[in-house]
């Protein structure tokens, strides 16, 4: 399992320190929050968040996972994929042509990934998981950090599991919102092969943190 540390939840004054913490203890992508306060209610930052953490890219190999929470997603691929991201991940719902989106974005030289609200169906992503190097599950509604879980996200992550083995694709299969120690495993078993944790990596010292989620991955804890 990889675990992506959600800079959302850093100190900013001292973002690269931050984050380096994060991937030296062992966090394996940095998940970088755009938010427009359009698409969602809240306003994070751009690509200049990106361009920020590009020393600390070159120094680790760290993969910098950027997930758009913004509409007209298609005005910005570029600009972000300049500044240096690996991975670009856009909303379904905010794709005119989600399709022309994901190609555009390997054009440009980047992983693509698509996501989706809680309340959209899964079966949603069914035309492009073979477009895909990344499919998403939030496991909450995206705008805040530190939000709890949505228990129904199990059921989801099986599906889209289901669904990401019967077409045949490879893309890694990413969950976002409220994972902790607690349930990491729950998320796991239910087909997650990427954790995103903002608050439960950030919110206290880092490489206990995420040694914390390390075993709550592993089989024999608790499933919370
Ligand atoms: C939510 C963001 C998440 C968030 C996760 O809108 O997309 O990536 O930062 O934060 P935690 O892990 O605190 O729920
Ligand atoms: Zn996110």
């Amino acid at each position: 399992m990889l675990i992506a540390a959600s800079i959302l939840s850093a100190d900013f004054a001292r973002l690269e320190a931050h984050a380096a913490e994060a991937v030296e203890a062992g966090a394996d992508w940095l998940h970088i929050d755009v938010m427009d306060g359009h698409f969602v209610p809240n306003i994070t930052f751009g690509p200049l968040a990106v361009r920020a953490l590009q020393p600390l890219r070159k120094r680790t190999g760290v993969t910098l996972d950027v997930h758009l929470m913004i509409t007209s997603p298609e005005r910005y691929v570029e600009a972000f994929a300049e500044a240096g991201a690996d991975i670009i991940t856009v909303h379904v719902e905010a794709c005119k042509d989600p399709g022309a989106m994901l190609q555009t974005i390997h054009s440009l030289g980047c992983r693509p990934g698509l996501t989706l609200n809680p309340d959209t169906p899964v079966e949603s992503l069914t035309p492009w998981l073979n477009m895909v190097d990344v499919a998403m599950i939030m496991s909450v509604f995206p705008g805040f950090a530190g939000q709890s879980y949505l228990p129904e996200s199990d059921e989801r992550i099986h599906t889209l599991r289901q669904m990401l083995d019967e077409a045949g694709s490879r893309a890694q299969l990413e969950v976002d919102g409220g994972i902790k120690p607690h349930n990491v495993h729950r998320a796991m078993q239910s087909g997650a092969s990427v954790v995103v944790a903002g608050s439960a990596v950030f919110d206290g010292p880092v490489p206990e943190r995420i040694l914390l989620l390390q075993n709550g991955a592993r089989p024999r804890s608790s499933t919370g």
